[in-house]
């Protein structure tokens, strides 16, 4: 078939001049003031930015975490603004992985526990959860502290297990926000191997904030915000 004619899949994410303003009167704030953008289905693309720039209000509203003021966005060619609640949760469980600087760990359950939390919200039964939470821990080394306690751990390993937990649903996107942001260097570098590796062979799409630049240049594409808005694309 000729190439032309070929129909290419829809993107990831598409969004049309979405705007987040926080407050009201005096404190008013336009967070995004106009971003429209696409994301291709299995790239990787860093969003970059000053502190205060409007990259975790871009992520979170990709993530369908929050809505804009105004303004559209499409997951795989479909909008999103009329899906209730219910909906966004099933969507957001079942595409979705997230690796965030904060970890958001449960501190008293067991690491096992905390990976198999989407599966529990799916509604997957207990023997199913533990058999797919074995197999997301061992797929980054971490089998063996499966009865550990999640405070019980260091730095890196708890990111480790927050891509577990991330990778349990076999989600077609990853969210990262500053995911080495409380990492040593050595430790960020092995967590950003196993996020790129992620990408090349099982073709996870990742949205990835960050304000690292060698972080950013190993992505695909950087989209630069500033001040609510995009910057033109930097290739390099
Ligand atoms: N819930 C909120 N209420 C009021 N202002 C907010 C809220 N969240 C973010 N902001 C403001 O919006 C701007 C962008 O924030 P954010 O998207 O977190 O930036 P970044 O992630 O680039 O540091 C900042 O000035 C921040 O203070
Ligand atoms: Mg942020």
């Amino acid at each position: 078939m000729p190439a032309l004619l070929t129909p290419s899949p829809p993107p990831a994410f598409e969004t049309r001049d979405l705007t987040k303003t926080y407050g009201r009167g005096s404190t008013r704030f336009d967070a995004l003031r106009g971003v429209s953008l696409r994301i291709e289905e299995g790239e990787s693309v860093a969003i970059t930015g000053k502190s205060g720039s409007g990259k975790s209000t871009l992520m979170h509203i990709l993530a369908l975490l929050d809505e804009p003021s105004s303004g559209d966005v499409l997951l795989h060619g479909d909008g999103v603004a009329g899906l209730s609640n219910a909906a966004v949760n099933k969507v957001r469980n079942a595409t979705f992985g997230f690796v965030f600087q904060q970890f958001f760990l449960i501190p008293n359950a067991s690491v096992l526990e905390n990976v198999i939390l989407p599966l529990k919200i799916a509604g997957v039964s207990p023997r199913e959860r533990r058999r797919r939470g074995m197999e997301a821990l061992e797929a980054l080394g971490m089998a063996d502290k499966a009865k550990n306690r999640a405070t019980d751990l260091s730095g890196g390993q708890k990111q480790r297990v927050v891509i577990a937990r991330a990778l349990v649903n076999e989600p077609s996107i990853i969210f990262a926000d500053e995911p080495t942001g409380n990492l040593d260097s050595a430790t960020g570098a092995v967590v950003e191997d196993i996020l790129f590796d992620l990408n090349a062979t099982r073709g996870i799409t990742l949205v990835i904030v960050t304000h690292e630049p060698e972080l950013a240049a190993r992505c695909d594409r950087r989209i630069q915000i500033h001040d609510g808005l995009l910057v033109e694309e930097v290739s390099a």
